[in-house]
């Protein structure tokens, strides 16, 4: 099954004390999703945002009708589903390394009301999401290790991304294939070449300044998936 290509800026490269200001504009140039990174200090190397936040980024991006699409990078993601569900993610998905017992994890997000979607890091095999992929509305392949924006993509995480799209289509399944990291004008073919069709952009897009250019760049990046 063929999904929209889906350009998804990631919040954490906006300016965080104009926050309302940057979702606005980025709806504005052109943004699909908007990709929200919640870092605990724990199971990640830095901190970011948590549910009183992400209930006032909601609040903006659902006057333009954008979906909050939540990547949790904390330890025991199965306590705070609800809390980020309430709080406005659309998307909501969780680190397997994160969550043995992925597939009770997977169905209290969808029980929750939020699209349910899981999370490999770059060393992690796709063979640990097998018996979930048909539940996950979206697969997410880190192509950079997790923790911060602005790091180069590894393009090793390719042949992970070929293989889920080809376990996608031969069992028939609709689940998207999300890529996260290091996504810019140079690496994005690759990507979408080997199946993924949303695209997480930090740096690529909330690095450059004004409407104009973030335009430019969304536009630029979709393009270059053909
Ligand atoms: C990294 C985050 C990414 C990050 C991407 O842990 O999950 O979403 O913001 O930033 P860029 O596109 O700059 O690599
Ligand atoms: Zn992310």
């Amino acid at each position: 099954m063929s999904h929209p290509i889906q350009i998804a800026p990631s919040l954490l490269s906006s300016d965080f004390l104009r926050l309302g200001d940057e979702i606005r504009e980025i709806a504005k140039a052109g943004a699909d999703l908007l990709h929200v990174d919640v870092m605990d200090g724990h199971f990640v190397p830095n901190l970011t945002f948590g549910p009183p936040i992400i209930s006032q980024v909601a609040k903006v991006a659902k006057e333009l009708s954008l979906e909050l699409d939540v990547h949790l990078m904390i330890e025991t993601p199965e306590c705070w589903i609800e809390r980020y569900v309430e709080a406005g993610a659309g998307w909501l998905t969780v680190h397997v390394e994160t969550s043995p017992h992925l597939h009770r994890t997977v169905q209290q997000i969808r029980a929750a009301g939020a699209k349910a979607g899981v999370v490999l890091n770059p060393s992690t095999s796709e063979s640990t999401i097998d018996y979930v992929l048909e539940h996950c509305h979206h697969v997410l392949v880190m192509s950079v290790n997790p923790g911060f924006g602005g790091q180069s993509f590894i393009t090793g995480v390719l042949r992970k991304v070929e293989r889920i799209a080809e376990t996608i289509v031969r069992r028939g399944l609709d689940t998207r294939i999300e890529i996260d990291g290091g996504i810019a004008p140079d690496t994005i073919s690759s990507a979408w070449q080997a199946g993924a069709t949303v695209f997480v952009a930090g740096n690529a897009v909330f690095g450059l300044a004004g409407l104009e250019a973030r335009t430019a760049r969304i536009a630029e990046l979709r393009s270059l998936c053909m």
